[in-house]
């Protein structure tokens, strides 16, 4: 019987990479029964997948991203895709809102919320990480005067309902409820659009649509939020449990960039893609049928030991090429250069106000989850 026939979320959930070193060495493209798809889980295949847009495409049926968010430019492939994210990308570039933001306000941002913490002894999650990644993708979409909790909250309220798969009808309404809220925001900002330089502007100076900014919006709050707060969490965790690797960093301050792309090929905030097969065809020795969904799991490919020397070590020395954290293809992460920002200067940061960080003795820390990666709770000391 198939590896696959035995996987369940559950499984995958509290411990995935003994169950993905399997699949990779033995049934790399598995269906997997409990899931209603195939898990892909070798590099070369993912790759594949991703160079063919055509094979493997992004609007899914179902698609509870396209029915939590509405259609957006995650739930469409080329060439409708393709304007989108021309019209997406600009701000969060260097060149963009993003590229002022992060030179002349995210460093301030973290050290007003360093100076409101109790240095005695915080949650780095909830108290720094979170509001931090909230209020920097405030900040670059034009929302801030809204508040980095009220951020926070649609966040939430956007994932309840994108992760309700058995249609519960009260995380429904959490998700209808949010989506009014954040839709008169929206809409207000929309409609008092100026030459102010932020995100929402830019899409309407831009031509787009208003119901494209909504529901890409809607996309970037649910997206954009957990990954830099997850990545902050862990990379903070790694420099505190491993002083062989804050020597290096103490060292060369300069490296920490490169424990940050080692901490997301490691740890992978974002588990997998899904696609949906538009024809019959075969991949990695496995036949798929039109229709049927095709998980390409980036936490597998970026562990995957025919492509990387070592891959469960974080190696500041690597020269292996990118890795797949943020995807490799079509829809390779629009908020990429943002979040490696909000990661670096969140933890040089929060470095530079506690040298002497500590994790509070006693705690077990769990990096816990598949589709998403990341601590529960970091108890530090300041
Ligand atoms: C820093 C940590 C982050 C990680 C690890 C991450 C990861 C990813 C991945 C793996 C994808 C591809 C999803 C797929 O193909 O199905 C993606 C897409 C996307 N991400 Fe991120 N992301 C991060 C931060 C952000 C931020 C800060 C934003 C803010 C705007 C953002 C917005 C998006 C959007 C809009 C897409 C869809 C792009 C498209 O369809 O072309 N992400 N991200």
């Amino acid at each position: 019987m198939s590896i696959g026939t035995h996987i369940t979320l559950a499984d995958l959930e509290a411990d995935p990479d003994p169950i993905l070193a399997r699949l990779r060495a033995e049934e790399p493209v598995a269906w997997v029964p409990a899931m209603e798809m195939w898990l892909v889980t070798r590099w070369d295949d993912v790759v594949y997948m991703e160079d063919h847009p055509d094979l493997f495409s992004a609007a899914t049926e179902p698609s509870f991203l396209g029915r939590a968010l509405g259609q957006n430019m995650l739930t469409c492939d080329p060439p409708k895709h393709t304007r989108l994210q021309a019209i997406m990308q600009p701000p969060f570039q260097p060149g963009g809102r993003s590229g002022t933001f992060a030179a002349n306000e995210l460093g301030m941002m973290a050290d007003q919320l360093l100076d409101a913490v109790d240095p005695t002894g915080f949650e780095l999650m909830t108290d720094y990480a979170q509001p931090l990644s909230a209020g920097a993708l405030a900040t670059v979409l034009g929302l801030d005067a809204y508040g980095f909790d009220r951020m926070w909250s649609w966040c939430e309220g956007l994932c309840a309902d994108l992760a309700n798969f058995e249609n519960d009808p009260e995380l429904t309404a959490i998700g209808e409820q949010t989506k009014a809220d954040l839709g008169v925001a929206i809409a207000d900002r929309i409609a008092s659009a100026g030459d102010d330089d932020s995100a929402i502007s830019w899409f309407v100076l831009e031509g787009a649509a208003s119901e494209e900014i909504v529901n890409n919006v809607r996309l970037m709050i649910s997206g954009g939020i957990n990954e830099p707060r997850d990545g902050i969490g862990m990379v903070t965790w790694v420099l505190l449990t491993r002083p062989d690797l804050k020597a290096q960093i103490d060292a060369a301050p300069a490296k920490l960039r490169r424990l940050i792309e080692e901490v997301f090929r490691v740890y992978s905030p974002v588990g997998t893609i899904t696609r949906q097969a538009t024809r019959d065809l075969e991949l990695g020795g496995s036949r798929i049928m039109a229709g049927e969904l095709v998980s390409g799991v980036l936490r597998s490919i970026n562990l995957d030991e025919s492509h990387w020397t070592n891959p469960q070590e974080i190696d500041l020395d690597r020269r292996e090429g990118t890795h797949a954290a943020f995807a490799l293809g079509t829809h390779r992460c629009l908020g990429e250069w943002l979040g490696r920002q909000e990661v670096r200067v969140g933890v040089e940061r929060l470095f530079a106000h506690f040298p002497e960080l500590s994790l509070e003795p006693g705690q077990q820390i769990e990096i816990h989850g598949f589709e998403f990666r990341g601590p529960r709770s970091v108890r530090v000391r300041g």
